[in-house]
């Protein structure tokens, strides 16, 4: 297999009012757009052309990966109209294949970071001889996903995209979000119009008595769909415990890029990634946290498990804990920010002018 197709168009994203600039596939992970993980680890996997289908702010993504050399990729860009589904956006750039009617075509979400084995996924399902073969993984809490429940050889029995009622929760196994498919049934999908492959593909080919096979994987796995998700996702990549070729230097406990200036009495821990040009001050400590370009952290600062928005201002001696900071955003100093607060872009907050209360 060498043929890969990649998500990332649809309804936009639940980051974006905090990264006004930067569609979620481009907002740095361990320093890097975030779509250069999962096009590295394609790439380590044996696939030397992606076709990219996005349906908005494409004209971000061309820029900055080109023609996809320098990953030593071939890289096609297709831009839909009107956004047509996870389905009908893998219809609209079949042509753009150059397998043939057998061979496997790889198929991810745009949105995931994972530790799968993209080798043994193929490996089933050549060994299966499927017509789909699924990445699975387990979940605590399934109903934010596609449940996708196996017999006990693997093969697919059912596919319920985001289940309503507790009768529908069948199993702890959900769609991952990455396929094999073999190519003539990428074929058979309706074109020019909406289609969920969730929704209307897989349901269809299941009634029709398809072959569709899958593989639990139960390696490193994450959404990365909230803000709270990627920075999470962010510090795992510079810890290691997300595999990812693109991680620019070495894994550790932080990620300072070049053009940042941290001082000397600074404490980074945790996975926290400083951004090019960010500039974090004497006495700060930040704990798996992602603080974007240009950002300015000042003195005695504490955050953890926040994002700080490119351009924004974190004051003298305030507290962050699970805060997400907008781009350009400036919090004055002696604040106290906790429990999933988000300020927008560019808001300003005043010195001193928000602490959580120990009352209850
Ligand atoms: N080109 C294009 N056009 N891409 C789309 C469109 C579209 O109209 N709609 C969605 N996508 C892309 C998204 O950018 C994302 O990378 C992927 O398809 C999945 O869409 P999401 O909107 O993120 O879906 P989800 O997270 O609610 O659910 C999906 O992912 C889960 C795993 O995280 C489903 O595939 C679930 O079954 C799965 O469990
Ligand atoms: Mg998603």
């Amino acid at each position: 297999m060498t043929e890969a197709i990649l998500l990332v168009g649809g309804k936009g994203t639940r980051l974006r009012p905090l990264t006004v600039n930067t569609p979620k596939p481009m907002v740095p992970a361990a320093g890097v757009p975030f779509l250069t993980h999962q096009l590295a680890r394609a790439r380590a996997a044996g696939i030397d052309h992606v076709v990219l289908a996005t349906s908005y702010l494409a004209e971000v993504f061309e820029p900055y990966f080109g023609d996809g050399s320098s990953l030593g990729l071939r890289l096609e860009y297709v831009t839909e109209e009107e956004p047509l589904g996870t389905g009908g956006a893998i219809r609209n750039v079949a042509s753009r294949l150059d397998s043939g009617p057998d061979e496997p075509v790889l198929i991810f979400n745009g949105d995931i970071l994972t530790g799968l084995d993209i080798g043994a996924l193929v490996a089933t399902h050549e060994a299966e001889g499927a017509d789909v073969s699924l990445h699975l993984t387990r979940v605590e809490d399934p109903r934010a996903f596609g449940l996708v429940p196996t017999d006990s050889t693997g093969r697919v029995t059912a596919f319920l995209e985001k289940p309503q009622t507790p009768e529908e929760i069948v199993t702890d196994q959900i769609n991952a979000g990455a396929y094999v498919f073999r190519r003539s049934v990428i074929d058979t999908i309706p074109a020019g119009r909406p289609v969920s492959v969730e929704r209307e593909t897989f349901p269809g080919l299941l009634l029709s008595g398809a072959h569709l096979q899958g593989m639990v994987d139960s390696t490193y796995w994450l959404d990365l769909g909230t803000p709270q998700a990627f920075v999470r996702g962010s510090a795992d990549l510079v810890l290691g415990r997300a595999p990812s070729p693109a991680v620019p230097g070495r894994c550790g406990d932080r990620l300072v890029l070049e053009t940042a200036s941290v001082a000397p009495g600074a404490k980074l821990t945790g996975g926290t990634v400083i951004g090019e040009g960010a500039v974090i001050g004497e006495g700060a400590r930040i704990d798996g946290s992602t603080v974007l370009a240009g950002a300015v952290v000042e003195d005695e600062a504490v955050i953890s498990d926040s994002l700080i928005g490119a351009g924004a201002r974190i004051g003298a001696r305030s507290v962050l804990d699970g805060a997400v900071i907008g781009d350009g955003a400036r919090v004055g100093a002696d604040n106290e920010l906790r429990a999933g607060v988000r300020i927008w872009c560019e808001a300003v907050l005043p010195d001193a002018s928000v602490r959580f209360s120990s009352d209850q």
